[in-house]
């Protein structure tokens, strides 16, 4: 935090992303404010409450409409205000073109290696530049003056650097990308391949998670565009402009206390048991995703099943909770994944259910932050196997959440996290009898164990936080900003 304070000083602060920190719901009680699931909110807003300024996001919950000031600024957090929120509002056709369309029917199956085809539509196209144009206008009418810093996030904005640039031109533009890059032959099935490198190139610097997605990127510009490539230095010169690109992965806020109402870790374990009707014999497993076919939830229970079917022993003692937040739920691909997911959940419960014991317990709603804590602390182990991840730092709030250090990671190798939480048992998830192995080894492995691994990997995340993420991007853009200046005077 006190990187970030003294790399911004004074500067001032403009976030960009597609989805609100908090949205604003009307409820039978009055306004209410819900946190999406975002992996992304849940980093940038810990960055923007210690670092303030204004957040612009798609306005999805409109319940405060009449509540807001006339550029419909709202302070957020609403018990303790840090920073503004600046919602923009789409049209219907704006938001099915731009976000369901061209974000997540074409951008988010092209970044994923989930096998699923993207698909790309001209009127999707149209939206997307358009609301690219219309976020680009409110940060330029945010600004106060011609050099802000500006946070760019997402696969939802990829135009929106260049489009800023060209309007202030010393805008210090920090834009970073949540999900994988692809290799340059799977991004080139693109139609706007270009305009939307051309789009990125216009920040000052681009982030990925990790070296083999930045090394995609660079590979893919290198195959694309007529630009100028220092490969040491990670630079790309175009236009005569410079954009550094390296691998800045996220991460969280460490928790200052613990963040469940004064309830320990072994009374999070009673309770969470009681409320599933369980009792301190039996062992838990959580899944916590929003509802997405990249997230291998198929394939987790899978395993669970063939773990079940190898040791019997564990039939009426293990019940895994996958949590799973509705998302993205208007696209037919996901009303397809949700009913593939609950068909096998059905089907693996008649298989094994005995009285009132099912082994597994979907939960396809949404949770708030704080009871999500709780199923982590309840967890004897937390499975994460997305068949691809930026990062996922659901792996890293179960290891923030365990002061006890107890429980175990099981880990997809193809998430961004696996780079870098090696004590984690490491899975490729397409791989079921793997799965089910190391499902059975977390639930029998000795409490020493579990202690050794877990304190290695709270030192990580506890030490690489998302301070330092954003720190190192603003320093970084920094030294840039130097070398720029340097090369105009002598030129
Ligand atoms: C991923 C993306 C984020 C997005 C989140 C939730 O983590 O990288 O940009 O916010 O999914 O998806 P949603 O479409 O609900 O915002």
């Amino acid at each position: 935090r006190t990187l970030l304070h003294s790399e911004l000083a004074g500067d001032q602060v403009i976030v960009v992303s597609n989805r609100e920190p908090y949205i604003h719901e009307m409820t039978s009680g009055g306004i209410a404010v819900r946190r999406p699931a975002s992996g992304l909110v849940t980093a940038v807003e810990a960055v923007m409450r210690a670092c303030s300024g204004t957040w612009i996001a798609h306005g999805s919950g409109s319940a405060d409409r009449d509540v807001v000031d006339r550029n419909d600024r709202v302070p957020v957090p609403p018990a303790n205000p840090s920073y503004t929120l600046r919602r923009v509002w789409l049209t219907k056709e704006e938001e099915e073109g731009y976000y369901y369309g061209f974000a997540n029917e074409g951008l988010w199956p092209l970044c994923h290696i989930a096998h699923v085809r993207p698909v790309f539509r001209s009127g999707d196209w149209d939206q997307y530049v358009q609301v690219n144009q219309r976020f680009a206008d409110a940060v330029i009418k945010e600004a106060r003056t011609d050099d802000p810093v500006v946070l760019v996030q997402d696969y939802h904005f990829a135009l929106l650097p260049r489009m800023v640039r060209e309007a202030l031109p010393k805008a210090t533009i920090i834009t970073f990308w949540h999900i994988p890059w692809p290799n340059p032959e799977s991004f080139g099935i693109c139609p706007w391949r270009e305009e939307i490198l051309e789009g990125l190139l216009g920040s000052t610097i681009l982030g990925f998670h990790t070296p083999f997605h930045r090394k995609n990127f660079l590979e893919t510009v290198d195959r694309y565009l007529e630009t100028r490539i220092e490969s040491e230095a990670s630079t790309i010169s175009y236009g005569g402009k410079l954009t550094q690109v390296e691998h800045y992965p996220i991460s969280i806020a460490w928790p200052e206390d613990a963040q469940t109402d004064g309830e320990s870790a072994a009374d999070c374990r009673i309770a969470i048991r009681q409320e599933l009707g369980l009792g301190a014999e039996h062992l838990l497993g959580i899944g916590v995703d929003r509802l997405d076919y990249t997230k291998g939830i198929i394939e987790r229970f899978q395993a669970v099943e063939r773990m079940l079917e190898r040791h019997p022993e564990m039939i009426g003692r293990f019940v895994f909770v996958q949590i799973a937040a509705p998302s993205r739920s208007s696209l037919d691909e996901y009303q397809n994944f949700e009913a593939r997911v609950r068909n096998l959940a059905q089907r693996i419960n008649r298989r094994f259910e005995d009285g009132s014991y099912r082994p597994i317990v979907l939960k396809a709603q949404h949770h708030d932050q704080d009871e999500l804590q709780r199923y982590y602390c309840a967890a004897d182990v937390c499975l994460v196997t997305s068949l691809h991840d930026g990062m996922n730092l659901v792996a890293k709030e179960f290891i923030a959440a365990r002061n006890d250090e107890q429980g175990v990671l099981i880990l997809s190798q193809f998430t961004g996290a696996a780079r870098e939480l090696h004590e984690a048992l490491i899975v490729n998830p397409y791989h079921i009898e793997e799965g089910a192995d190391a499902l059975y080894r977390a639930l029998s492995m000795p409490r020493v164990e579990q202690r050794e691994r877990m304190r290695s990997m709270r030192a990580l995340v506890k030490d690489f936080n998302v301070y330092r993420w954003a720190g190192r991007m603003l320093v970084d853009a920094a030294r840039l900003r130097q070398r720029e200046r340097v090369m105009t005077k002598i030129r």
